[in-house]
């Protein structure tokens, strides 16, 4: 439905941005051909196996987002939503849900065997923003954030509690892979699984976010299509009752570079790894035997991280080869548990446990 482009008082019509409201799929075709500026969706269910698809939305347009967007069950791979375009701006409205319902998924396994589950958004937008939504127990992984290029994230709440007793795992937050000039900020992540890790990319900032009960912050790079990451600021950002702190993990026997990554202003609480855990010997499966150095760790700041550790964990955690220019000021509490902290940068001294 398109409202009139033009509101007119008595003495003159003054132009109004046009919107249209989307119920269903066939609605949101439809409104892409379409003229309006902003397309509002309302209540959608998306049947099961298909993807609410918002590529090919003109640049310039305003999607808002108003009501409680629902999915159909079935085991694949997703996505389930597809954000993709040039100069779009996303907005959550007043009251709006994506609810994943995940639970239909959860086995406790993830996305590591069981049922095939549906990862929630790929992102792939520039010059772009997102803000305030809301989401509710993903299946799997939450935002997968690919070949973006200056976008903003801002506002966002992912709440997957649910999934803390009814087997949620593999549940991240956000995925960032191969994208530049990202900024995601003031959001708030529960879930089973990392709350950032960042694969590739350049200038990416993480600021004023909240983890809670998750996997933490990472840097998790090697193994990939790209295996580089430059000019990562995570700045601002609590980690409550997460499994570890932050962390930078680089893929025994991979090949790349972290080059310049700021962790400052991080408070932790009652983490039960690690406070902050930085190692080249990375795998899968779990860490391995010593550090290859072929993905240095360079140019890493490590500026006011505080709070504290349970004491079955770790305080800090260091094991890399070929790391180079380090700055280091951390106050971390507890955490009794010693573990190496090997290949530091001549004369740095680090409160290692
Ligand atoms: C996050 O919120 C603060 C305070 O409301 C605001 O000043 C800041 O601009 C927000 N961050 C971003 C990246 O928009």
């Amino acid at each position: 439905m398109n409202m009139s482009p033009y509101i007119c008082g008595i003495l003159m019509c003054v132009a109004a941005a046009s919107a249209v409201d989307v119920w269903n799929l066939q609605q949101l075709e439809a409104a892409k051909r379409g003229n309006d500026l902003t397309i509002n969706v309302r209540d959608i269910f998306v049947p099961a196996g298909q993807t609410l698809n918002f590529e090919f939305v003109k640049p310039g347009t305003t999607i808002v987002f108003r009501g409680r967007v629902t999915f159909g069950y079935k085991e694949w791979r997703g996505p389930l939503i597809i954000l993709k375009g040039r100069n779009l701006k996303i907005k959550g409205g007043a009251g709006h849900i994506f609810d994943g319902e995940g639970r239909r998924w959860w086995d406790g396994t993830g996305t590591n065997s069981g049922k095939i589950k549906p990862y929630m958004f790929y992102v792939q937008l520039a010059d772009s923003s997102v803000r305030g939504l809301t989401i509710k127990n993903s299946p799997a992984h939450t935002f997968a954030i690919n070949d973006c290029n200056h976008i903003s994230i801002n506002n966002v709440m992912i709440d997957n509690r649910d999934g803390n007793r009814f087997g949620g795992h593999n549940t991240d937050g956000f995925d960032v892979a191969k994208s530049h000039r990202v900024i995601i900020a003031n959001s708030t992540i529960y879930n089973q699984d990392d709350c950032l890790a960042i694969n590739s990319g350049t200038d990416i900032t993480f600021q004023r976010n909240k983890c809670i009960g998750g996997h933490g912050i990472a840097v998790a790079v090697g193994g990939y299509q790209v295996n580089e990451a430059r000019n990562i600021v995570i700045r601002g950002c609590r980690c409550i009752q997460t499994k570890y702190g932050v962390r930078i993990k680089t893929l025994l026997n991979g090949r790349g570079i972290v080059k310049g990554v700021n962790i400052e202003n991080i408070l932790l609480k009652d983490v039960t790894d690690a406070g902050l855990l930085i190692i080249g010997n990375y795998l899968n499966s779990g860490p391995k035997g010593e550090p290859t150095g072929g993905i240095p760790i360079e140019d890493l700041t490590v500026n006011n991280v505080r709070g504290n550790v349970l004491a079955k964990g770790t305080n800090i955690n260091v094991l890399v080869a070929n790391a180079r220019n380090w700055h280091w000021s951390s106050n971390i509490q507890g955490g009794q548990r010693r573990l190496p902290c090997k290949g530091i940068p001549n004369g740095l001294r680090i409160p290692c446990g």
